[in-house]
């Protein structure tokens, strides 16, 4: 079997869908990609690799090294990093994801590459928000996603390149939260954990859709099983879970931590970033081609969250 390489293997992503991957895979069939911060915990037979992903080069020598076959491309900025250095957003998101595909060419690689709801702007109807609604994203991360989607189109109808994506809402998992917009509800639950208030940047009332970690990896892990013919969107599926407001999310944490206190001191660009996503999405493509189900609600996910923490 040809290996399979996770780029960005250390992030919030990466770190879930290794574990995931080592479930259906032996630990020296799956190589571990990060670049600056180096991983830790992986199985005794794990493999790692140091590789940038905008050194197509590199990116290259690896593919080859490791005899690789599928890759999941998780490098990216998120919302905020991105839109506080557009620069480095275009040239890790954008560039990285074309020497991906590139390499898939070359390498006849398979790959999946998480879009966003960010690629939505303030054009697409705010409920249920369908898969073809209009894409016209307000900031740099979803403009990004945008360009990646029609990327993964191209080089699926003119090469035959077989990526497969899916537009992710907030995830949500024990770790470290990255420098985005709807991480604030991880650092919700890890304040309520340590016994402390939180001050949510996003105001009441703002909702965004968002999906347990646990079936983000699943939803990933299905969408590259799947036969190829069900596969009949090749820029990336709407995907569906929950959608919250900071005051519901401290409502469900309040039935383990009673005490736990929510104040809001907004963060301006994360408000205006979060107010021109959608609030819920409408994913039955997903549904309907690749069997996409998900499992856990808001509650499941509070619950499980908090044990992990503690
Ligand atoms: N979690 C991401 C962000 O807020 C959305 O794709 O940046």
């Amino acid at each position: 079997m040809r290996r399979i390489l996770v780029t960005g293997a250390a992030g919030a992503i990466g770190r879930n869908l290794l574990r995931g991957l080592y479930a259906f895979h032996r630990p020296q069939d799956v190589v571990a990609g990060y670049n600056k911060t180096p991983l830790t915990g992986l199985p005794e037979d794990g493999l790692s690799v140091q590789v940038d992903v905008t050194d197509k080069e590199r990116l290259g020598l690896v593919v080859e090294k490791y005899d690789v076959g599928d890759v999941y491309h998780l490098s990216a900025l998120l919302s905020i990093a991105a839109e506080k250095n557009p620069e480095l957003a275009r040239r890790v998101n954008m560039g990285g994801l074309t020497n991906v595909l590139d390499l898939a060419k070359d390498y006849d690689l398979r790959v999946f590459w998480p879009s966003s709801i960010a690629v939505f702007g303030s054009t697409a109807p705010k409920y249920n928000t369908p898969q073809d609604a209009p894409l016209d994203p307000e900031f740099e991360y979803g403009r990004n996603k945008v360009a990646g989607e029609r990327l993964l189109q191209q080089y699926f109808n003119e090469f035959g390149v077989d990526a497969r994506s899916v537009r992710y809402g907030g995830l949500l998992g024990p770790g470290k939260p990255g420098p985005g917009t709807t991480e604030y509800a991880i650092e919700m639950i890890y304040a309520a954990v340590k016994g402390e208030p939180y001050a949510s940047p996003l105001g009441p009332g703002t909702a965004l859709p968002m999906t347990d970690m646990r079936d983000a990896v699943r939803a990933a892990i299905e969408i590259m099983a799947a036969p190829k013919e069900r596969i009949k969107i090749r820029t990336s599926y709407n995907l569906s879970a929950m959608s919250f407001t900071p005051e519901q999310l401290a409502d469900e944490i309040r039935k383990y931590i009673p005490g736990f206190e929510l104040r809001f001191k907004i963060d301006e660009l994360k408000q205006r970033v979060a107010n021109s996503w959608p609030y819920t999405i409408g994913d039955s493509f997903a549904r309907e081609h690749w069997g996409w189900v998900h499992s856990y609600g808001l509650p499941e996910t509070v619950g499980y969250m908090i044990n992990e923490i503690r």
